[in-house]
């Protein structure tokens, strides 16, 4: 048995879960479920990311307290992802107990080695407000081609990137005043002493080769001390021994997976350090979008190694979610919001269709909603759940709920076993686009085979009993084991199916076990098709919200 520990990055705590979110806690809980039903001893860590100033500064135009926001949005955090059926073991925040107590010691040991340094820096400050201004704060004319009303790190028009104190003509973007330039003491992680441990750390398993190419890129540039620093007024923890100053929110973020697994551990009486010590046999993964992966190949495996605990075992990365071919846009009605999606479509639906789209590459996904359409309701609902819903009708009207002694068709259902391996495969390496075109297949197979026996004709004539009772059964058999494949992505419909079949829960090693002379429950829907109409309502309310 495996002992694993997997992340989902932990969301901002300023704003609602919306659909591109969602492509990766729905990517990470399916290789979970997938790893629970090998048996494995995995746990699902996630947390709000409840510091910094955006959440600060929205805490103030909603007038409450920072502490009143992260409580209102991990309240509604927690509710999405329960009803997308997305299955953290803990769900904690970054503004804790635990967090404060972990953020301090892994930066006590970092300075105890002799790797955060002291340096003055010049930023620009908004007098109005007064504060320090974070880049995206600061809007002005391009310095490399001129453009006005660009970003303070870089230009939506050239792509260049650039220091706010470049800008030309900056304005601060919270009191449209101009900022000044003011000095102000620092504290920096010096990366530059981890690049050989970094080098070593990097492996083709720990990785994706997208990734390990842009390593080797960053590293061979020479790695850049980092400021871990944030002057008042901010919303995060303050840094031991200094004053006014407080721990940038990506120094807390990421240690927050250590302290939602020590919260968890706490509930339990478990020992939470010893899956973070040096030799930890704990496999650790964490899933994230690809723009935050020089947090978590750089900084955050060096403050571990830094800190002396142990490091991922592997960071995955996943591409942007478009919608339509493009970006997602309120205009267009395509920024569409968890609870937006809830209020009129099943989650089963969206965690098929992602599913349908997942690689292990780091390519943007797509979701055009006419193939959303399609392959729900022809290949998820019209092959595979249509499989149960005309077999099962036989077995309660004609056969008194009870499954047939023998099958009619053991080589289709080898075939269909046979797929067991290449699929646990598939899910554990993330393909799961490829699990998702094998069981649509073999759908096409089962349904193939109960089209050519016809039980709805044979059924009338008595001495076809036998064969038809058969032929159901098998349906019945294959159709639960292809809903089985399918469990990690639908966990919902699974239970379902397996209440139908008054079978124990489908797990990878009870999945070939075929069911014989059992009696199954009257078959009730278990799905709806989608309605075209839903999809105009979501995307009007989207506009909307
Ligand atoms: O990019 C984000 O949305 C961050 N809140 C992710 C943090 S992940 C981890 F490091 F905490
Ligand atoms: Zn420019």
């Amino acid at each position: 048995m495996r002992k694993i520990l997997v992340t989902s990055a932990l969301p901002y705590a300023n704003g609602s879960i919306h659909l591109g979110h969602l492509v990766e806690y729905l990517q990470t809980d399916i290789w979970v479920r997938h790893q629970k039903m090998s048996n494995n001893h995995c746990t699902y860590i996630c947390a709000d990311d409840a510091h910094g100033t955006p959440i600060m500064l929205k805490a103030r135009e909603l007038n409450i307290t920072p502490e009143k926001l992260i409580e209102k949005s991990k309240k509604e955090h927690v509710e999405d992802f329960t009803d997308f059926h997305i299955e953290f073991d803990n769900y904690h925040t970054t503004h804790s107990e635990e967090n404060k107590m972990l953020s301090e010691l892994i930066y006590n040991n970092l300075k105890d080695k002799g790797v955060i340094e002291r340096r003055e820096i010049e930023q620009y400050y908004d007098e109005n407000e007064e504060m320090f201004l974070p880049d995206r704060y600061i809007k002005g004319t391009c310095p490399k081609c001129g453009e006005n009303d660009q970003y303070g790190d870089s230009c939506e028009k050239c792509g260049a990137t650039y220091s706010s104190t470049e800008v030309i003509n900056p304005i601060s973007v919270i009191s449209n005043s101009k900022p000044i330039k003011k000095k102000t003491e620092h504290l920096f992680f010096k990366l530059s002493d981890y690049e050989k441990f970094l080098s070593e750390w990097l492996t083709d398993s720990r990785v994706q080769k997208e990734i390990h190419n842009k390593m080797k890129e960053w590293l061979s540039d020479g790695l850049s001390s980092w400021d871990i620093t944030r002057d008042k007024p901010y919303f995060g923890f303050s840094i031991p021994g200094e004053k006014e100053k407080f721990f940038y929110v990506w120094l807390d973020a990421p240690v927050g997976y250590i302290a939602s697994f020590k919260n968890l551990c706490d509930k339990n009486s478990i020992d939470y350090l010893s899956s973070w010590k040096k030799d930890s046999e704990v496999e650790l993964y964490h899933f994230i979008g690809k723009d935050i992966a020089y947090f978590h190949v750089l900084f955050w495996p060096s403050m571990l190694e830094g800190a002396g605990f142990r490091t991922p075992t592997s960071v995955f990365c996943h591409g942007f979610l478009t919608i339509d071919g493009e970006k997602m846009s309120k205009s267009r009605g395509t920024f569409i919001k968890a609870r937006t999606y809830l209020n009129h479509l099943n989650p089963e639906y969206l965690r098929y269709y992602f599913a349908s789209r997942l690689t292990s590459k780091i390519e943007d996904i797509d979701l055009n909603f006419n193939d959303f359409i399609a392959r729900v309701n022809s290949d998820l609902i019209g092959k595979v759940i249509n499989i149960g819903s005309r077999c099962a009708r036989f077995i309660n009207k004609d056969f008194d709920n009870k499954l047939a002694s023998k099958s009619n068709n053991q080589s289709l259902i080898a075939k269909i076993l046979e797929k067991k391996s290449a699929i646990q495969t598939n899910y554990e390496n993330r393909d799961f686009s490829k699990n998702i075109r094998i069981i649509s297949s073999l759908a096409d197979d089962v349904n193939k085979y109960i089209d050519d026996e016809k039980p709805w004709i044979k059924i009338k004539n008595k001495e076809n009993s036998e064969i038809v009772h058969e032929v159901c059964s098998d349906g019945i058999n294959m159709f639960r084991v292809l809903v089985g494949y399918l469990k990690p992505v639908l966990p919902n419909i699974t239970e379902n199916v397996e209440k139908l079949l008054r079978c124990t829960p489908i797990d990878w090693y009870n999945i070939d076990q075929l069911i014989f002379e059992e009696k199954i429950e009257t078959f009730k829907p278990i799905i709806t098709r989608i309605d075209e109409k839903s999809i105009e309502i979501i995307k009007s309310e989207a506009r909307e919200d």
